[in-house]
């Protein structure tokens, strides 16, 4: 079947991109604001697999050397077949001078480390959520 990427918002199911989201246990958000959200980023890429959406992420960015991905997900029926790959090789290929940073979900680094990158050692965070993030893994 054939997959369509697209990297504009025009047309995006904001409550289908927040029930993803959901569905793989991610930060909820409002649609609205997601798509504040993905329409203020430098960078969105939504895969659609026979006009169903079933992945998505993006990147903020100064265009020029600085970015970082964030709302990265593939529908868990789409998940291991390529899908993942494909949506970062897209956002990457938007911000390609740039340096990127993302802060993987816990248990999903090695998907990052397959497409080159590497753990930070002295990544800092300022969590709104600081003691739910602290709880799932993401900070000492
Ligand atoms: C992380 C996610 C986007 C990966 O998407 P995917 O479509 O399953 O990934 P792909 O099938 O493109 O996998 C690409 C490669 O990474 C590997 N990989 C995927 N998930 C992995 C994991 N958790 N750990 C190690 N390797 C992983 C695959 O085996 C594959 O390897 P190969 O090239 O040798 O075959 C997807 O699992 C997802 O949406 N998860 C839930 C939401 C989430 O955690 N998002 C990330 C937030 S940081």
């Amino acid at each position: 079947m054939e997959l369509n990427v697209k990297q504009d918002c025009i047309g995006v199911d904001w409550s289908a991109v927040s029930a993803i989201l959901k569905t793989v246990g991610m930060a909820y958000h409002e649609p609205e604001a997601l798509r504040r959200a993905f329409e203020a980023s430098h960078t969105t890429v939504f895969i659609y697999r026979a006009g169903q959406l079933i992945g998505f992420g993006r990147a903020i960015s100064d265009g020029v050397y600085q970015a970082a991905i964030y709302d990265c997900a593939v529908l868990p029926e789409f998940q291991g077949k390529g899908h993942g790959a494909t949506l970062m090789k897209n956002i990457l290929a938007q911000i390609v001078d740039c340096n990127v940073i993302l802060y993987a979900s816990p248990g999903k680094e090695g998907f990052y480390q397959k497409i080159g990158f590497r753990k930070m050692k002295t990544g800092m965070a300022h969590f709104k959520n600081s003691k739910s993030m602290k709880e799932r893994g993401f900070t000492e």
